[in-house]
């Protein structure tokens, strides 16, 4: 029986999972990326953790059919290249090749958000729905767009990046980590929101949110519940752009269902009540009947999944 390993690799931390050909998690390993060594050690860390996941020489190692990558960035994905990524050093790297040379496996790579959408299309909040678009809201925002049961990847392996729609009107738009302005991602991120927080604490804005070096997302979402207005705008402003974004992709590919994952989807029903809000004002009733907005099930280990089961049903 054929085994596959997913790869969920992270600014922080490179998680990789032993699956078995119906998509089932076996087990786990976890390391440090150690991002700020560079894209080599990165790579052979990943080469590293997958072998103490399965060692070599085993019967599982033989059984292993493919590894699959899920990677933060903008990927060339039909020629396996990692272009750029606003959070790890990689710049135009043959990750795919490399890979392959280092464990004598087939490898594909995939982008991280499209990976966690597939693996909540199939056992996840997407399970039965064949239309539905996955946000991840972490360091950046990420997409997967899944329509008609297929995961869209674009022309060249770009489709599905929501973080960098642009949406923030020109005069309040700040830069992004992808060098252009206004991007989604500025604000709804956990980062974005961390930003905006140390922004209010800075212009002298009356709130609660203190200690601003280590400032949290989840800190701003329970000063908001607890009434705290400066909190309170600065979520108003991170759900107002996504329901905007679902606005517009309702739309254009109209999905079944919108799917949010990632640390700041955590908040619950105070964040998603806004985002619904905004986005049925937003989008022609036509479009948003029977769409619906709902949390990722899947947690940390969707991403796993879905790289492990590029081999099996992509
Ligand atoms: C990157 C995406 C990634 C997302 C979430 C964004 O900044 O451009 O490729 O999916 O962050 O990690
Ligand atoms: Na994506
Ligand atoms: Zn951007």
């Amino acid at each position: 029986q054929a085994l596959y390993v997913g790869v969920d690799l992270g600014g922080t931390a490179i998680k990789v999972g032993l699956c078995n050909a119906a998509g089932d998690l076996l087990r786990l390993f976890e390391g440090p990326t150690q991002t700020e060594q560079g894209t080599e050690t990165i790579l052979n860390n990943i080469a590293a953790y997958v072998k103490e996941l399965v060692p070599p020489g085993t019967p599982e190692w033989e059984a292993v059919a493919g590894v699959g990558i899920g990677i933060a960035g903008f990927l060339d994905i039909p020629n396996g290249i990692i272009q750029f990524s606003a959070n790890l050093p990689f710049r135009d790297v043959p990750a795919k090749q490399i890979m392959e040379e280092k464990l004598g496996k087939p490898v594909k790579i995939n982008n991280d958000a499209n990976v966690a959408a597939l693996g909540e299309a199939w056992g996840g909040a997407g399970r039965g729905v064949d239309n539905c678009v996955c946000y991840t809201l972490g360091t950046g925002v990420g997409g997967g767009i899944i329509l008609n049961g297929r995961l869209i990847e674009g022309f060249s392996g770009m489709a599905g990046e929501l973080g960098h729609m642009s949406v923030v009107p020109d005069l309040e738009a700040i830069q992004c980590g992808c060098g252009q302005m206004g991007c989604l991602e500025t604000v709804s991120s956990a980062t974005g929101i961390i930003r905006m927080a140390k922004d209010a604490v800075e212009r002298g804005d009356k709130t609660s949110l203190a200690y601003v070096e280590n400032i949290m997302a989840k800190e701003v979402f329970d000063a908001a519940k607890d009434g705290d207005e400066a909190a309170q705008r600065i979520v108003s402003r991170a759900a107002y752009y996504l329901g905007k974004s679902m606005a517009a992709i309702a739309v254009v590919v109209n999905p079944q269902r919108f799917i949010l994952g990632g640390g700041v989807s955590k908040a619950g029903d105070y964040l998603f009540d806004q985002i619904r809000e905004v986005f049925v004002k937003l989008t022609p009733e036509v479009a948003s009947r029977g769409v619906d907005i709902v949390a990722a099930e899947l947690g940390n280990n969707a991403g796993i999944v879905g790289a492990a089961g590029l081999f099996l049903r992509a």
